[in-house]
């Protein structure tokens, strides 16, 4: 057997590596590819709010005490969803939004960290006790949307849901108080 040049070895060694630094590259490029696609024309973007909320005392006093929970309509026609993440619901369990308009939803956990998504929307977040998480979103369809957690949180996990009714802007009605509650379907 004889010995292959030193040289031509090592040559052969950066071609591979050369080769394999290249597939890496072009599947990391890839992938940041896709994430910067996703948020450009399917609004798919990681919800960045950072909002700080005591997870011992947020069910008895403020935002998210029972009455404030669920669907209100703003002043200014803006939709506001309050909902509480605990093991194992979601509070309120039925969710009324209207089809067509900008809805913010803000979620807060007194317990264990929790997550969600609603089925074909672009909602999918984490509810981390300690922070208020907050998305947009415009629901397109008059539809009930399941809305699962998708967090494991405990024994419970899952059954741990929510229904998402999404209303026609002419079953979309607030009361005096400007809130809407999900109608018996
Ligand atoms: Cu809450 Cu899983």
């Amino acid at each position: 057997m004889t010995e292959q040049p030193v040289e031509g070895h090592e040559r052969r060694v950066l071609g591979t590596e050369l080769l394999w630094a290249f597939g890496v590259g072009v599947l990391i490029a890839a992938a940041l590819g896709m994430i910067v696609f996703t948020a450009l024309t399917r609004d798919i973007n990681p919800p960045s709010n950072v909002e700080l909320i005591d997870p011992k005392t947020l069910h008895l006093s403020g935002e998210f005490a029972e009455q404030n929970l669920g669907t209100t309509v703003g002043a200014d026609g803006g939709v506001t969803v309050r909902v509480i993440a605990t093991q194992f619901m979601f509070v309120p369990r039925c969710i009324a939004v209207p089809r067509g308009r900008r809805v913010t939803l803000r979620f807060a956990a007194p317990d264990v960290v929790h997550g969600l998504l609603i089925t074909g929307t672009n909602v999918n977040t984490m509810v981390v006790p300690g922070f208020v998480a907050q998305v947009y979103t415009e629901f397109t369809q008059a539809a009930d949307l399941l809305m699962p957690c998708h967090e494991y949180c405990g024994l419970g996990h899952s059954d741990m849901w929510a229904t998402v009714q999404v209303m026609s802007e002419s079953e979309f009605k607030p009361d005096r108080d400007g809130r809407v509650s999900c109608a018996q379907r």
